[in-house]
């Protein structure tokens, strides 16, 4: 329930909020409404029984008075009786006719047995009621039989048909006998009595009246209409028997002078308590609580405008409140799809401008933040890009070194296979040398020395000569015995040192067929001998690069410059010969006449050196070799 209540959208749960309140409001209003109504009603109600109660009030009072009245007669006129002096009893009567004017019709004076002494009528008409047979009338029977002044019930009737009601007082000697009756008529409507009613205010449906013991209608004071008998005389009758005041809504009434018209009307009634009459008060409900109606229109029309007032308000709040809403949804629903251009705008000071204030600011950092974010990522992938290039890159280059280093493996198992076969062929070589030259020299040595030896009848001069003639054998015997032994391992390297053994092997190799070698050796450091690992490798190293110049080159001269350093050895060996193409043949790649380059260049490698070969056709060759020295090495 509650959770469909909170789906609601706001332009449904505000007229719900509202209606609520507004039920609320009216149900408290209505009730308090409904108590002011009741109240005006209960005061209706009641001022209708204070009349009633008033005019029972009045009523007792009047006939009080009378009756006292008629008593202070009764004992002036006592002793008058007494004498039988009925003259002066007629104008002590005629004196208290003037004196009550309550007694409207007629004024009696009457013997003990009931017999009319006297007459006092204010008309000259002799009235019906008043003859001899007085005393057999009822009223005369209670008056003979009460000790007291007493009130009649409607008695007679008057020519004019008015209704008459009799009072009398007993007339009482010294010694309290009855010894006659003082009584007058009066006229229930009289003014003094209950006239007065007429002029109360009881609009157009209300009139009163006065009833006696059996409910019958004494005096009816109304817009001209009475009855001498109503529908409620039994229950007037009870409530003067109980002396009762009483107010009650009558429903299905009787319309006063028509029986056949109905109406809801309002009756008061209160008794009076002198004698058992009542005054009842009688007038339609509508008139009655006109004012209570009245102010239940006049609250139900304001009920009616204020709802109008707070359904109008309420729709105003909410428009108030559900358009800029509305607006703000729309641009958070742009904003979360992306559409951070169009802004927020509510030209307003109330909290919903400060939230569009507030939200449109957000808006614009949003939107810087994402620019931001925007520019970073495009350089994030700018980088990325980058890497993935310098990757690119270098995945390629380690593809070049890894190409590069299976070449040079490549390339080093063929070196390792043409050293091995180059000491073959060297050790070929040497064997064919021993066996062709050396051995053979030997041999025709051995055999010229043995000729000489064994020749019989050969003179000492002639073995000499022949013994001389063997002497440059031996000699070149001997040279090639030493190229052999200075092609293994040149002695001159470990006895003399470097300089001193390359100096050798150029004279032997290069000056022998006119190549001019000049050496540049910085002569304070050739005192310093290098690691003997060191040292045979720059031999043989130079000696390559001399060998090179000596197959290859045509050269006349050549340069062999060395330098001497605690960090090093620095060598050069320049020739003036045709020169060629380095990259050919230096290089991993592509065909190569001879290893004797590549060579040089691994064995610079294994003394982490460097070598260098600057070479141009026509223009000779330079080759530069650099050897890095540890100090512990050169010890
Ligand atoms: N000083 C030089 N002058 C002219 N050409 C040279 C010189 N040194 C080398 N070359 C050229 O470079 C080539 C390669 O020389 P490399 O020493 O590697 O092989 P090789 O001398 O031919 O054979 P190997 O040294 O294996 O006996 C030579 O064939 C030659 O053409
Ligand atoms: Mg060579």
């Amino acid at each position: 329930m509650w959770r469909l209540f909170a789906d609601l959208s706001l332009e449904k749960r505000v007229p719900l909020f509202a209606g609520a309140a507004l039920v609320i409001i009216l149900g408290t209003f209505g009730l308090l409404d409904l108590q002011a109504v009741n109240d005006s009603r209960n005061h209706a109600l009641q001022e209708r029984l204070v009349t009633a109660r008033a005019i029972a009030g009045h009523i007792d009072l009047a006939l009080g008075q009378t009756l006292r009245t008629l008593e202070m007669t009764a004992e002036l006129l006592a002793p008058r009786l007494e004498e039988d002096d009925l003259e002066q009893a007629k104008t002590i009567l005629s004196h208290a006719f003037e004196q009550l004017g309550i007694f409207k019709h007629y004024i009696f004076l009457l013997d003990v047995d009931g017999n009319l002494l006297w007459l006092i009528s204010r008309s000259d008409v002799q009235e019906a009621c008043v003859g001899d047979d007085i005393v057999d009338r009822p009223f005369i029977g209670k008056v003979l039989r009460s000790s007291g002044p007493i009130i009649s019930e409607v008695q007679c009737y008057m020519s004019d048909g008015t209704s008459v009601v009799c009072l009398a007082a007993p007339i009482k000697n010294a010694s309290g006998e009855t010894i006659g009756f003082v009584g007058g008529a009066i006229d229930v409507a009289d003014p003094t009595i209950g006239g007065f009613v007429n002029t109360l205010q009881l609009g157009e449906t209300g009139y009163a009246q006065i009833l006696d013991a059996n409910g019958v209608v004494l005096a009816s004071i109304s817009n001209g209409s009475s009855e001498q008998k109503n529908e409620h005389s039994a229950r007037f009758a009870q409530l003067i028997k109980e002396k009762r005041a009483v107010v009650s809504e009558c429903h299905n009434c009787h319309e006063s002078g028509s029986s056949s018209e109905k109406r809801e009307d309002i009756l008061a009634f209160a008794s009076v308590s002198i004698t058992d009459w009542g005054v009842a008060i009688r007038q339609a409900e509508g008139e009655v609580f006109a004012e209570a109606h009245d102010l239940e229109r006049k609250l139900a029309t304001l009920t009616f405008l204020a709802v109008l007032a707070v359904v109008f308000f309420a729709w105003i709040l909410m428009r108030g409140i559900t358009i800029p809403l509305g607006s703000m949804t729309l641009a958070a629903e742009r904003i979360a799809a992306g559409n951070l251009s169009q802004g927020v705008s509510l030209p307003r000071n109330d909290e919903i401008g400060r939230l569009a204030r507030a939200f449109e600011t957000m808006r614009l950092r949003l939107g810087d933040s994402l620019e931001k974010v925007t520019n970073w990522n495009k350089q994030l992938e700018e980088r990325v890009q980058q890497r993935t290039v310098d990757l690119e890159e270098s995945r390629r280059e380690i593809m070049r070194l890894y190409e590069e280093l299976q070449r040079k493996e490549q390339v080093r198992r063929e070196l390792l296979r043409v050293i091995i076969s180059v000491q073959e062929e060297e050790r070929r070589r040497i064997a064919r040398e021993l066996h062709d030259e050396t051995s053979q020299a030997l041999t025709a040595l051995s055999m010229g020395l043995e000729t000489a030896g064994h020749s019989p009848g050969a003179s000492a001069a002639e073995i000499i000569q022949r013994v001389d003639e063997l002497r440059p054998l031996v000699v070149e015997t001997l040279d090639e015995v030493h190229r052999l032994i200075f092609d293994l391992r040149p002695s001159s390297l470990d006895d003399l040192g470097l300089v001193a053994a390359l100096q050798s092997y150029a004279e032997s190799r290069l000056e022998s067929i006119g190549i001019k070698v000049h050496f540049d050796v910085n002569v304070e450091d050739v005192e310093q001998r290098l690691p003997s690992q060191t040292e045979s490798a720059l031999f043989r190293i130079i000696q390559e690069a001399l060998t090179n110049v000596v197959k290859h080159a045509e050269a006349d001269n050549v340069t062999v410059a060395l330098r001497f350093s605690e960090a090093g050895v620095w060598a050069k060996i320049e020739d003036d010969g045709r020169g060629f193409a380095v990259d050919q043949n230096l290089g991993t790649n592509g065909k190569r006449s001879g290893f004797g380059l590549l060579g040089m260049s691994e064995r610079v490698a294994l003394l982490q050196g460097s070598v260098s070969i600057d070479s141009h056709a026509g223009r000779g060759t330079r080759v530069e070799v650099h050897i890095p020295l540890d100090a512990q090495e050169r010890s």
